[in-house]
């Protein structure tokens, strides 16, 4: 339980960090080398104002099609791996939590909760994200996987054919170590409440992995052997094949530069969407949200251009609509959200964000998702004094 009512994702952010063992904490929150993409990712939604219209009087409704389906507000949740060590069957509790709150939900080919176990407790496969791997026979094996447990989307991530650098990772060992380092263990013991709720499924690893030979045992050895099985020299021919071969829509995850969208769209490729990994693998490239107007602009109407990285708050969804996204991933602040009260927190993290954005959409004059995707980059302006973002997001 939240020990005074979180009005916030930032206030779920930080009993999360009160929650976690410091190392899970960071493993969350930490983003690639300096941080620099990390910070700007939620500090260029600052630089764009909403456009308010007083007045209108009309009833607001933030619904809207997202990965396919419509949703009470256009957003789902995006795939994030290891959710089931911030709280027990951590990928089950996100997606039922996702489902209350009428929106989907992308399962992580990292989860701790296999494929197997998820489908049957959550009844929808909204989307499932995959890594194309080195072997291309276990590639096959887990898009088989996904294939019979009746997913509908398949997202495969395109920005890590490295895993990302994290130095707080790094200094806790997590990814390098081979097991549980004693300063890992003192960590975990020091917070009690994470530990009382944790300690049967501290022997979990990745849940889609586990029988695979050489893959060890315990998350610390098989995240670190996983990493190492990323297929480093992924091409657009590689990622064509597999839409080739999924039968249902393919998203394309992890593009910021316009060519690379055309290429997406090229190889047939039902929608993109517009991240930077929350910061988490190129540390200086630009914010997701200076990268959208550009593509949006170019392309949309062509493939559902989705945009993930940096929103913590229903305004910077209204933000991201109107500079051309068809709907939103959330990322942490759902996962803080998990990790400090499971499915009720994520259940509350979802409530707060759309009644964010409803009161930013009623305050802002703009009626539905179609009404601000209409009117456009008219719902927002930028502040003045940043003209080298004016002429990143294309405003003149
Ligand atoms: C991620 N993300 C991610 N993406 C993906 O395609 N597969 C994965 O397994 C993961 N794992 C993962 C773990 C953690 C701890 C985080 C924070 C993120 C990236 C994720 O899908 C999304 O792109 C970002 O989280 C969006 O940025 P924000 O909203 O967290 O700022």
């Amino acid at each position: 339980m939240l020990r005074r009512t979180a009005a916030s994702v930032h206030d779920y952010r930080l009993t999360a960090q009160s929650i976690l063992p410091r190392t899970l904490f960071e493993y969350v929150d930490g983003g690639a080398l300096d941080e620099s993409t990390l910070a700007r990712n939620t500090a260029d939604f600052e630089e764009i104002y909403i456009r308010q219209k007083v007045l209108r009087g009309e009833k607001v409704d933030p619904a809207g099609p997202v990965l396919g389906h419509i949703a009470s507000f256009p957003v789902a949740l995006a795939p994030i791996g290891s959710l089931g060590m911030l709280y027990p069957q951590g990928e089950i509790l996100a997606f039922q939590a996702a489902h209350a709150a009428g929106i989907g939900a992308c399962l992580s080919s990292f989860s701790v909760c296999s494929i197997e176990e998820v489908m049957p407790e959550v009844g929808d496969g909204d989307a499932f994200q995959l890594y194309v791997l080195k072997d291309p026979g276990r590639t096959e094996e887990i898009l088989a996987r996904a294939t019979a447990a009746g997913f509908r989307n398949l997202v495969i991530t395109v920005d890590t054919t490295h895993p990302g650098m994290r130095d707080r990772d790094l200094r806790n060992g997590y990814r390098s170590a081979a097991r549980p380092s004693l300063s890992m263990l003192l960590d975990c013991a020091m917070h009690p409440r994470w530990f009382a709720r944790s300690w049967r499924s501290l022997g979990r690893g990745l849940g889609n992995f586990a029988h695979w030979d050489g893959v060890g045992s315990g998350l610390i050895a098989q995240a670190a052997y996983m990493s190492r099985q990323l297929k480093t020299d992924l091409t657009w021919s590689d990622i064509e094949a597999v839409v080739k071969r999924w039968p249902g829509r393919v998203v394309v995850k992890g593009v910021t530069d316009p060519e690379d969208v055309a290429r997406a769209i090229g190889i047939g490729a039902d929608g993109v969407v517009v991240s930077n990994h929350g910061g988490r693998q190129l540390d200086g490239v630009m914010s997701s949200i200076a990268a959208l107007p550009v593509i949006a602009s170019r392309y949309s109407g062509e493939v559902e251009i989705l945009f993930d990285s940096g929103i913590r708050r229903g305004s910077h969804l209204l933000k991201a609509l109107a500079l051309g996204a068809d709907g939103c991933l959330l990322g942490r602040s759902y996962a803080y959200g998990l990790a400090a009260a499971g499915a009720d927190g994520v259940i509350a993290v979802l409530e707060m964000l759309r009644k964010e954005l409803t009161m930013s959409m009623s305050l802002a004059g703009v009626t539905s998702v179609e009404d601000i995707k209409k009117r456009h980059m008219a719902c927002v302006s930028l502040r003045e004094a940043r003209p080298n973002v004016s002429a990143l997001v294309g405003f003149s």
